[in-house]
């Protein structure tokens, strides 16, 4: 039997999401590495809630990661997919837009009361500039201009993944911070499986 107290073998370091986010972080213009992560995951959508339900902890860092963050508002969560972590944001922040590229994925959310679902694309989210205070993320897909476009001065970028660098996606957190730019902070922390880095922009 399999033991649940081990992540999952996702071949992260082979994975299709990781080669395409490399692509990305050498070159935010490569249109073939964006769709093929738009395909991957409209297709994977119909499985992605049973998956993400039978991992232990998945949304762990994101709720230890809140605990962290200073008060805000309201709060975006971007890649959102099937909203498998918007619960604990909601529970953190009193408003919450969570956005995700595919409609599979949103049409296959868990419902959070009070949560305005946005279809949107990280590398043009509909928010106008220098506005969010907190931009979450699970498991997303890291485009660093976009996020820094929208973050208000000194507000907080919360990212967080499930599994480390067994996750597909994964960016280390060392490499986020160079790509955001000068004059951020950053905090870490492991939870679960997975860990969360809070990074601060500049005020
Ligand atoms: C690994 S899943 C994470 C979903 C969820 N946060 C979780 O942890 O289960 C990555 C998500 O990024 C979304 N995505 C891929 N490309 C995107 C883009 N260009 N803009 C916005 N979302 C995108 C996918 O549709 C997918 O839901």
């Amino acid at each position: 039997m399999e033991d649940i107290l081990e992540p999952p073998d996702l071949k992260a370091e082979a994975h299709p999401s990781r080669r395409f986010q490399e692509r990305l972080l050498e070159d935010p213009e490569d249109r073939a590495a964006w769709q093929g992560l738009r395909v991957s995951y409209d297709r994977m959508a119909e499985e992605w809630r049973e998956w993400t339900d039978e991992q232990r902890g998945y949304d762990l860092p994101v709720r230890e990661g809140l605990r962290r963050v200073r008060p805000a508002r309201w709060a975006v969560e971007i890649c959102c997919g099937t909203g498998e972590a918007t619960a604990a944001v909601a529970s953190a922040v009193p408003s919450v837009v969570a956005c995700d590229l595919s409609l599979e994925m949103l049409r296959r959310r868990v419902e959070v009361p009070g949560v305005c679902w946005v279809a949107a694309d990280v590398r043009s989210l509909p928010l106008g500039t220098g506005r969010v205070p907190l931009v979450v993320s699970l498991n997303g897909v890291f485009n660093p201009s976009e996020i820094v476009r929208v973050l208000r001065p000194g507000g907080q970028l919360l990212w967080c993944t499930s599994f480390r660098a067994g996750t597909p996606l994964y960016v280390p957190p060392e490499r986020m911070h160079r790509l955001l730019g000068e004059g951020w902070t950053a905090e870490e922390g492991r939870a679960g499986h997975g860990e969360w880095t809070l990074f601060t922009a500049p005020g």
